[in-house]
């Protein structure tokens, strides 16, 4: 079949030669197009209290500024209805407060210079901590509990607490956020936009308009990357090329310069966590409590499912008997946080990985050790109800990384080593991932697609997902080929709109393979189902594909078809975080090598091997693509990549210091491992999933925690046996010297 097969990337060569087309290439190919630029508030809080455009108007090339009078149909942009897309009052530095329209767009950018907009200063709150302080809470506060978390400490052998506070992370996708809007000769709105959710960029462009979803149409042609920044935050950006488009009768093209999509859209939530824990004897966890505050900045966007999938992770793959987890997320003056990859999954399991890294010495036992011997098994159901099934991938996992790693003999290695070497000590950490896949609302997890075979047996399929880089069109195109019995050279892929399939998901929560491949599977199998009555006449018996659709066609055969899929057997109660909202847990182990300068902190990620679950891969490259970017991308959130605002009280309080690439430092090919072992996990077929296969997108990603885990114990290898260490997350070189430092006593 050719499901399975190892192809590359659907676009690999137009990628690589620069002929793909993004959105903002399109610009080009409209005539007339106007270009749109913000005018950016110099506050983290304040009052408008003067907004004058008519210097604006005098400079040459500008064509209009849009403000708040210009909405005909709502002034919001996001779903929970708190995101203005044109403020009164300034959230955060840097909002957009109106946007100006011109021939060029140098002639916009001078004309944003010349609009006055006068500012009454409030008092803002920047960091997680103020607002803990302040009691500056938004949306729900979910609580999870299982079992007698007082008895579970009562009984234990040791208990130990703590605090944590770790960075969130910019998207850094390489395409920022683009629109391109017209009104077309239907006229209908038609926008191209980089987007994952072309249905919910729909749905607000038509609120701001008020219109109805009918007379607005959204493309996603492919996107340079999204990584879950282009889940909700894209719908504010359309709206405005929208209205600018129907304002004008113009097309309007909105891109962001790398500047203004750092300092304007949202990012990967940092979180602070309190956590206290219970262990017997032999290191088995009995208990935990922890309470997770996520940053959410200044409106909600996602940021209450980001925080539900943190607490449905925390147990990672760990059996916790007693457990009581609270959460809630901050409100500050900072952008809105969102979507980033793992949605909230890599920061619950980051606390649990803290933790256990930390207590392992406490304990005396090796880390190796401790978190194997606290695996789910069998029987075990998830703090929030669900069954684990196949608990023992995580042990095949493991034990193959251990063997192929050939992890004991390096551990010894790495001692000699240590030992020789006073100013320059190496670690090896291993950590394990479970992931759930769907979206915890059930609801999210539908997609459609629409298959064409036209006369001469070509295909042309759409369907409600998204691509990104990810692949996820090779897949979709893999599926239909298989599911029709035709070459992959038969199958052609058009790009998601909104009037081809309705209705869709985000593509998200790394099940647009699985949603969406359901669907175009469903669509092929009604055709081959219609054609099959041809096909067992023994009349047809040497008729090839081709020639059996074209006697189809002439035999008054419907030759296209609506596929839906819907994941069957999820259930979820938000209220009391309860239910199997999932379909099936990912696993994946890493074991990672490093080795640390004891005089800067600097260090090399030596070696990385991997075993990871993807079920039968619908296609073994993009596969192996996406656990290797995903792997680095953490690895960069962990160890690299940190956002600064200034938490100062100086009139830039407030202000992202990191905006450029020049002050946020992103991993490039001089991070990568320099041996990197990346295996699939053989025999691992999931019933029930498009042909056997598992979601890949995300939970790779949390394979980067044995980076930081290795870091931990090369700083602690500075100090006496058995020194825990506090690692600051990023762990970045200086994080790491100040281990260092905490380790020999210094600090
Ligand atoms: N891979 C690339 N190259 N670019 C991306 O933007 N996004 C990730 C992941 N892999 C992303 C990527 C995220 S956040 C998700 S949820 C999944 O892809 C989404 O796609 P899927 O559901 O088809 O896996
Ligand atoms: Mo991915 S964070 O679910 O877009």
């Amino acid at each position: 079949p050719v499901v399975g097969q190892e192809i590359p990337h659907e676009a690999a060569a137009l990628h690589v030669t620069g002929d793909a087309l993004y959105t903002d290439d399109l610009a080009v190919r409209t005539h007339g197009i106007l270009h749109a630029h913000p005018v950016q508030a110099p506050h983290a809080h304040a009052r408008i209290t003067r907004l004058d455009t008519s210097p604006a108007l005098a400079v040459p090339g500008v064509v209009r500024v849009l403000t708040v009078d210009d909405v005909p149909g709502v002034n919001d942009a996001g779903v929970k209805h708190d995101e203005p897309l044109f403020p009164s009052e300034v959230m955060f530095y840097g909002h957009a407060v109106c946007w100006v329209l011109g021939e060029t767009l140098e002639a916009a950018r001078l004309g944003s210079l010349a609009v006055e907009v006068d500012y009454d200063p409030l008092p803002s709150l920047v960091t997680v901590h103020e607002a803990i302080e302040a009691e500056s809470f938004q949306g729900g506060q979910p609580h999870m509990e299982r079992g007698d978390i007082e008895a579970g400490f009562e009984g234990a052998a040791h208990v130990f607490s703590g605090e944590f506070e770790f960075a969130g992370q910019e998207h850094f996708y390489l395409e920022t956020h683009c629109s391109i809007a017209l009104v077309d000769e239907n006229g209908q709105i038609f926008i191209q936009s980089s987007t994952q959710h072309p249905t919910e960029t729909q749905d607000i462009v038509a609120h701001v308009l008020g219109l109805a979803s009918n007379a607005v149409t959204v493309q996603c042609l492919r996107m340079g990357g999204g990584f879950g920044g282009k889940e909700m935050q894209p719908h504010g950006y359309a709206a405005i090329a929208a209205l600018g488009a129907t304002l004008t009768g113009r097309p309007v093209r909105l891109r962001l310069t790398r500047t203004q999509d750092m300092t304007m859209s949202g990012k990967r939530h940092g979180f602070h966590a309190g956590w206290r824990v219970a262990f017997d004897d032999n290191g088995v966890l009995q208990a935990l409590d922890a309470t997770l505050t996520s940053d959410g900045g200044w409106s909600l966007d996602l940021s209450e499912p980001v925080l539900a999938r943190a607490l449905c992770h925390i147990d990672n793959t760990y059996w916790i008997p007693n457990i009581r987890v609270n959460g809630r997320i901050a409100k500050t003056h900072k952008t809105s946080q969102t979507a980033f990859r793992g949605f909230g999954g890599p920061q619950g399991m980051l606390v649990i990985e803290d933790i256990l890294g930390r207590c392992a010495p406490l304990l005396g036992i090796d880390p190796i050790d401790l978190r194997r011997r606290n695996f789910y098994v069998e029987g075990q159901d998830t703090p929030y109800g669900q069954p684990v099934r196949h608990p023992e991938r995580s042990g095949i996992c493991w034990d193959q990384v251990l063997s192929t790693g050939e992890v004991l003999a390096r551990r010894a290695e790495i001692a000699a080593y240590n030992a020789s070497h006073e100013h320059s000590k190496r670690a090896l950490a291993m950590t394990p991932v479970k992931f759930g896949i769907s979206f915890n609302f059930t609801s999210f997890n539908q997609a459609g697609a629409l298959v064409h075979v036209y006369k001469d047996g070509s295909v042309l399929i759409t369907h409600g997902g998204t691509e990104m880089g990810q692949g996820l069109h090779t897949k979709m195109l893999q599926v239909a080929a298989t599911s029709l019995g035709v070459p992959l050279s038969v199958v052609r892929l058009a790009p998601t709109r909104t009037d081809k399939v309705p209705n869709t998901s985000a593509t998200a929560a790394s099940s647009g393979a699985d949603l969406n491949g359901g669907a175009v599977k469903n669509a092929c199998e009604q055709i081959v189902e219609r054609l099959r009555p041809l096909r067992e006449d023994p009349a047809n018996a040497g008729l090839d594909w081709a020639a059996l659709v074209n006697k189809a066609y002439f035999s008054r055969i419907q030759l296209w078809a609506a596929g839906f899929y819907k994941t069957e057997g999820l259930h979820w109660d938000s209220s009391i975080m309860h239910g199997s909202p999932f379909k099936y847990f990912s696993y994946g182990v890493a074991a990672s090598e490093v080795e640390v300068d004891g005089f800067t902190g600097a260090y090399r990620l030596r070696r990385v091997d991997i075993v990871h679950d993807v079920g039968d891969s619908l296609s073994p490259l993009v596969d192996i693509g996406q656990i290797e970017g995903a792997f680095v991308q953490g690895a960069g959130w962990l160890t690299l990549e940190d956002l600064r605002w200034d938490e100062s009280d100086r009139p830039s309080r407030g202000r992202l210091a990191t905006q450029a690439a020049s002050t946020y430092k992103l991993p490039s090919f001089s991070e990568m491992p320099e041996v990197f072992n990346v295996a699939l996990l053989e025999r691992a077929h999931e019933d029930g999933a498009v042909y056997g296969s598992k979601a890949v997108g995300e939970p790779p990603l949390m394979l980067a925690f044995s980076v930081r885990e290795a870091l931990r114990e090369a700083a602690a290898a500075f100090g006496p046996t058995g020194t825990s260490v506090d690692l600051a997350s990023p762990a970045t070189p200086e994080a790491v010297y100040w281990a260092v430092e905490e380790a020999r006593g210094g600090a």
